[in-house]
């Protein structure tokens, strides 16, 4: 079990100013930031991101949305990381997502669904090398 995660605070939740309070959430769950940057992907990187969704219907809308505003990347450090992330989270469609997750607190709808979080603790540590190299990490 891997102690890390990875997050993506998404275009519509920092476009809406969620972003502190969502950080804030984050934080007081016991999570520690370990690497964090303010980006706005590239098609090309949007896609490469999202390369394992290439094929579904939804992969053309889901890279437009990523890349329709900034977002902030962030690695995330707590005893079952990830786990414990997609239960803060809460289910991809925020309809079906818990009360007082993050996504029902703050998604729209299951595209605009205002954080990403690793579903497994491979893709935490591929999902981070994407977005950090060694030196931005700590
Ligand atoms: P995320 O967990 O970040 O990773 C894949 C994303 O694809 C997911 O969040 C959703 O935002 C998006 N997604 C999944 N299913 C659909 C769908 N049916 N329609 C639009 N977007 C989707």
């Amino acid at each position: 079990m891997s102690n890390r995660t990875f997050t993506m605070i998404k275009p519509d939740a920092t476009g809406k100013g969620y972003t502190g309070a969502i950080l804030d959430q984050i934080i007081k769950a016991g999570f520690t930031v370990k690497a964090m940057k303010w980006v706005r992907l590239t098609e090309e990187q949007a896609g490469l991101f999202y390369d394992i969704h290439r094929a579904r219907p939804f992969f053309q809308e889901l890279v437009d949305f990523m890349i329709s505003g900034p977002i902030v990347a962030a690695i995330l450090e707590k005893d079952n990381a990830v786990a414990d992330f997609r239960e803060l989270i809460g289910a991809t469609n925020p309809a079906n997502a818990a009360e007082g997750t993050i996504r029902k607190l703050y998604a729209a709808n299951i595209g605009e669904n205002a954080v990403h979080g690793s579903d497994s603790d491979e893709n935490a540590i591929i999902e981070g090398d994407f977005f950090f190299s060694k030196l931005e990490r700590f």
